[in-house]
């Protein structure tokens, strides 16, 4: 491990607990006008199991720790934000299936395992701009995601409402055992990948693409059956881990447990949670939060950001310098991220501080249509994504991971890829309550050319 040379900064505020966050400026918090009904709420929530376990959150750990070394890559992806009407099951099924997908192509070009994330069993609270809406002389509070409000406008659904921390919980719990039920029954299976193949994909032009890696990955493994003689039966099953934005910190809070046999607290709502990049704060209430936990965690490292207060993340979130531990998430838009990401990563080689370099291509490429239409082009996000492998690989550093916005459905959202969507389609099937995501054919396509520029490169030396 390196030793960092940088002041070591302690936060202020003393000891930590899983509510010492509550003594800092809380950014992105719903106000609820029972504060009864909120602590009743906290404290069901707190005897309910929890999601994962703690061994699972080490196993992900240690991966991520090898991604870190560049042994692993990290895959992420999921809707900006879960509904609870979308928790269904062909919903959940399709989102397993394209980052089963994905995987599939990123382990056969890039030669590397890959971690699946999904953001998914919890993501369902979402920082916004503003804390109220207007329409028509009405001034209402925003909505902040079905864990919190409501969409509708009006008061009944927009004021916040702790009962639906409660539901949020339930519908986690329920994503994430149908995705167990599938993962162990044998859905991920690289024995069947074409469980995973989707209706509409036949007539996309990438099928012919990603049928050839299929059926050579198909051949590798039989002949490796012929020569030991018997099946791969770790092949039978992959892991899938859950992450979401640990944006909610009562949520958060309320299943931040202690476990026999380990030190530390765990947060077992989720696997691997991120601090989004409005609520950062260097003295904010949610480092203060994921100080403390033992979880690995990501941030979401945005345009604002600058070398100096990286460096300070990263001594607050990860003092011992352990590897794995901390993942940044970096969306700097394609028009950034030649200018700024090469001094944030030098800042961190300079301090040997160790972080995993994941690429979120979407959030710095957002724009508004003429018509008024959140939408995101496919050749940014590509740029992006290039000039962010090839900075990190210049830098002497690596691309370890990629964070997307995606869904399995066939929806309108984003622009361009070969299937040619234009902004004129966006209105056809445009379904997210919030950013645009690629659909799973542009998912699809965004994978394999960044598989093609993965196996460009010479294969990582193992630790
Ligand atoms: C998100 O991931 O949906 C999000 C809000 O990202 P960011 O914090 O990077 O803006
Ligand atoms: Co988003």
């Amino acid at each position: 491990m390196h030793a960092s040379n940088a002041k070591k900064i302690e936060p202020e505020g003393g000891e930590w607990t899983p509510t010492s966050w509550q003594r800092k400026p809380a950014a992105q918090q719903p106000v609820y006008p029972d504060p009864v009904a909120l602590q009743e709420v906290l404290s069901q929530l707190a005897r309910l199991p929890p999601l994962v376990t703690s061994w699972e959150i080490e196993t992900l750990k240690q991966q991520l720790a090898e991604a870190t070394r560049g042994e692993r890559f990290l895959l992420q992806g999921g809707d900006c934000s879960e509904s609870f009407a979308d928790c269904e099951s062909s919903s959940i099924a399709y989102k397993l299936k394209i980052l089963l997908q994905m995987g599939l192509v990123l382990t056969q070009s890039g030669r590397k395992r890959v971690i699946r994330v999904g953001r998914f069993a919890g993501q369902y609270a979402k920082p916004r701009s503003a804390d109220t809406e207007t329409r028509e002389g009405v001034t209402l509070p925003t909505y902040r995601g079905d864990m919190i409000n409501r969409g509708g406008f009006t008061v009944a659904d927009r004021t916040p409402n702790p009962e639906l921390l409660l539901r949020a919980y339930e519908r986690s719990a329920l994503t994430i055992n149908f995705i167990r039920s599938l993962v162990d029954g044998g859905f991920a299976d690289l024995h069947h990948p074409e469980y995973w193949e989707l209706g509409f994909m036949s007539k996309s032009p990438l099928a012919a693409e990603y049928r050839r890696m299929v059926e050579s990955l198909g051949d590798s493994l039989r002949f490796m059956e012929t020569l030991i003689g018997s099946p791969v039966s770790e092949i039978n099953r992959v892991d899938f881990f859950t992450s979401h934005e640990g944006l909610q910190l009562y949520y958060e809070q309320a299943q931040t447990r202690q476990v026999p046999r380990r030190d530390g607290w765990y947060n077992l709502s989720t696997h691997f949670p991120w601090i989004g990049d409005r609520t950062r704060a260097l003295g904010g209430a949610h480092l203060e939060y994921f100080r403390g936990i033992a979880n690995p965690i990501a941030v979401k490292v945005g345009a604002t950001m600058t070398p100096e207060e990286a460096l300070a993340l990263t001594e607050i979130l990860n003092p011992a310098n352990e590897p794995g531990r901390l993942t940044f998430i970096h969306r700097l838009g394609a028009d950034r991220v030649e200018a700024m990401l090469p001094g944030l990563v030098k800042a961190m080689q300079g301090h040997g501080r160790q972080v995993l370099w994941c690429c979120d291509p979407m959030h710095g490429n957002t724009e508004t249509t003429a018509s008024g239409i959140k939408t995101r082009r496919f050749e940014k996000i590509l740029a992006e994504l290039e000039a962010s492998f090839h900075i990190l690989r210049d830098c002497g550093a690596h691309l370890g991971g990629v964070h997307f916005e995606l869904t399995g459905d066939n929806v309108t959202e984003c622009i361009g890829g070969s299937c040619g969507l234009t902004e004129a389609d966006l209105s056809r099937a445009y379904r997210s309550q919030l950013d645009p995501r690629l659909n799973y054919e542009q998912a699809l396509e965004m994978t394999l050319l960044l598989a093609r520029l993965m196996s460009q490169r010479p294969l990582a030396k193992r630790g």
